[in-house]
């Protein structure tokens, strides 16, 4: 690759991941296509990439799930990248622990050092992917929205994922604590206090970094073949972090759980905060809330949503993030497909697409490679026909 995008990944190794035995791979090119049968193992590689950053990935499997059956005990993701920071060398392992604990985290390197967590790896390369499983997005449950714009405010803050994971763990001890007969007051009174503070923080770049998307969602005539959509918060917090001081936000919220205590302990779960809201997308050229438009114009929406994400990126940090694009190809008619690729070409960023045909990559042009994926190996590679 002569002109290296901004975040590009120049060398992937994986061991033991998933049906991978051993794979290395030198995507030189910045349109990389992974073709091949059903289960030849294009998902898994683009899986194994979602894993150099934060998070579980873009399945959100357990770990365990990924150790290659038959394999020898860990599984193991390498890559040297490209970063605005510099070249960088990521590593990330899994084995199971002592006994029957299959749920511990997996270990993290970064440049040969050994990282506390893989909230480390926020700070080097940024990702966007969009799989056959969030067509569901918008029809489906809160949680899966509340994690798709997680991963967009990760995009543009780094701490962002270790705040909320942060949450989880006070919310959980609130939730124990609850369930005492006398809970220690004070205790209770500390946990929501930082409940509070943790709360209003992921509420506030929530509604900051979508500000911030809102800029790059090209409002056009709604010619494009992939529409803009209007993106909006449904959140206790998110709704006057904007007007409040934060200081205001957190105080209202701490008054909040301190009341709600008898029906949060009835409930078994807190019943406000960050971790109820949710995410309402309309189709902006239609005025039509998302959940209501066809299968086609969701897909659009979606692709719509990833490329203001990689515009977004660009402008704050000099270069496109990496889209991981799983059978992007296949839901789209020529006309699109050749849109599409000229949109990603147009991003200058490095993007990782796949399709069960070679021919579905034709006309992606000449900064396109297509690998050719057979039963956990690649067995071939090629440029893709320039048109
Ligand atoms: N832990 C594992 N060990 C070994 N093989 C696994 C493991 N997990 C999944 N697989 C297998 O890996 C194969 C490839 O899966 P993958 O999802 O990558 O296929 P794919 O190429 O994306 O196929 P499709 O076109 O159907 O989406 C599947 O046959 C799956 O059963
Ligand atoms: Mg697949």
């Amino acid at each position: 690759m002569t002109d290296r995008p901004a975040y590009s990944v120049s060398r992937l190794t994986l061991t033991d991941f998933r049906n991978y035995a051993s794979l290395r791979l030198e995507p030189d090119a910045r349109l990389v296509a992974l073709a091949g049968a059903n289960g030849a193992g294009k998902t898994n590689l683009l899986e194994a990439l979602s894993l150099l950053v934060p998070g579980r990935g873009l399945r959100g499997a357990e770990f365990a799930q990924i150790l290659r059956q038959g394999g020898a005990g860990t599984w193991a993701v390498a890559a040297s990248a490209h970063c605005p920071a510099g070249e960088v060398q990521l590593g990330t392992a899994w084995q199971p622990g002592e006994g029957e604990d299959n749920s511990q985290s997996r270990s993290v390197m970064i440049d040969g050092l050994q990282q506390r967590s893989s909230g480390a790896l926020g700070n080097w390369l940024r990702m966007v992917w969009l799989t056959p499983a969030m067509d569901r997005l918008f029809t489906g449950s809160p949680g899966e929205r509340r994690r798709f714009l997680d991963r967009i405010v990760m995009l543009f803050d780094a701490e962002h994922g270790t705040r909320v994971n942060a949450f989880e763990k006070l919310m959980r001890e609130r939730n124990r604590l609850l369930e005492d007969v006398s809970p220690d007051r004070a205790w209770l009174s500390s946990l929501e206090a930082q409940m509070a503070e943790t709360g209003v923080a992921i509420a506030a770049g929530r509604v900051g970094a979508l500000s911030h998307l809102a800029q790059y969602l090209a409002k056009d005539d709604g010619a494009s073949p992939f529409p803009w959509g209007e993106v909006v918060i449904e959140g206790t917090l998110e709704a006057h972090v904007d007007e409040w001081p934060a200081v205001e936000s957190e105080d209202h919220y701490r008054h909040l759980l301190a009341e709600g205590r008898a029906a949060d302990r009835a409930a078994g779960r807190a019943l406000q905060g960050p971790h109820r809201s949710d995410l309402r997308v309309t189709h902006g050229p239609k005025a039509m809330a998302a959940e209501l438009c066809s299968t086609g114009e969701q897909k659009a929406l979606l692709i719509g949503l990833v490329l203001a994400q990689a515009r977004a990126v660009k402008a704050l940090n000099g270069g496109a993030p990496i889209l991981l694009l799983d059978e992007i190809a296949a839901h789209l008619d020529p006309a699109r497909r050749k849109a599409l690729f000229g949109l990603l070409d147009g991003l200058g960023g490095q993007v990782f697409m796949t399709g069960t045909e070679a021919s579905l990559f034709d006309g992606a042009g000449p900064s396109a490679v297509v690998y050719q994926v057979e039963n956990g190996q690649i067995v071939e590679s090629k440029s893709s026909h320039g048109e």
